[in-house]
């Protein structure tokens, strides 16, 4: 993380506050929405910074240490600022096995960028990811919330004119 970014300040806005304390009161406690409160925060905000953890902690009644430990432990939620969209690769094994490594060089050269980085416009984060259960769509990526499968270089291509 960004140590400079990581300490803004952050609050929930309202719209979020009602979302989470909504998903809170399915569950004996206010711990089971952690998740969801980060999936919220980052839809509004891109990602996670330890602004975002403290804000969610302090709603939730928790130590900013509980909510840090969720948000490092599942790579759907990004701990560092990236670009407007994030591709996220799959490189796991069904997916190597049908041409990954092809898939992740393509969005390399036409992006200019390595992986882990961010396209100098600001457009695209380029990622890898473990199995994102789509093994029967292999080669398959996750962009935003939607999945695409059975990916060829057009369909990245496709992809990629696609994004603002
Ligand atoms: Fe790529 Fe499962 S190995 S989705």
């Amino acid at each position: 993380m960004n140590p400079t970014q990581l300490d803004q300040p952050y609050r929930l806005s309202q719209a979020v506050m009602d979302k989470v304390d909504k998903e809170a009161a399915k569950y004996p406690s206010r711990r089971a929405a952690v998740k969801s409160a980060l999936r919220y925060c980052q839809e509004e905000v891109g990602w996670v910074s330890n602004g975002v953890v403290t804000a969610v902690a302090t709603h939730l009644g928790l130590e900013p240490i509980e909510v840090y430990e969720v948000a490092t432990f599942y790579d759907m939620f990004y701990t560092e600022p990236g670009g407007r969209h994030r591709i996220r690769v799959c490189t796991n094994v069904s997916c190597m096995l049908r041409g990954a490594e092809t898939i992740v060089s393509h969005l390399r050269e036409q992006l200019g960028i390595k992986v882990g980085e961010t396209s100098p416009d600001g457009r695209v984060t380029l990622l890898e990811a473990e199995c994102l259960g789509a093994c029967g769509g292999a080669p398959m990526l996750v962009c935003g919330n939607q999945y695409f499968e059975n990916l060829t270089t057009d369909k990245l291509d496709s992809l990629l004119d696609q994004l603002d």
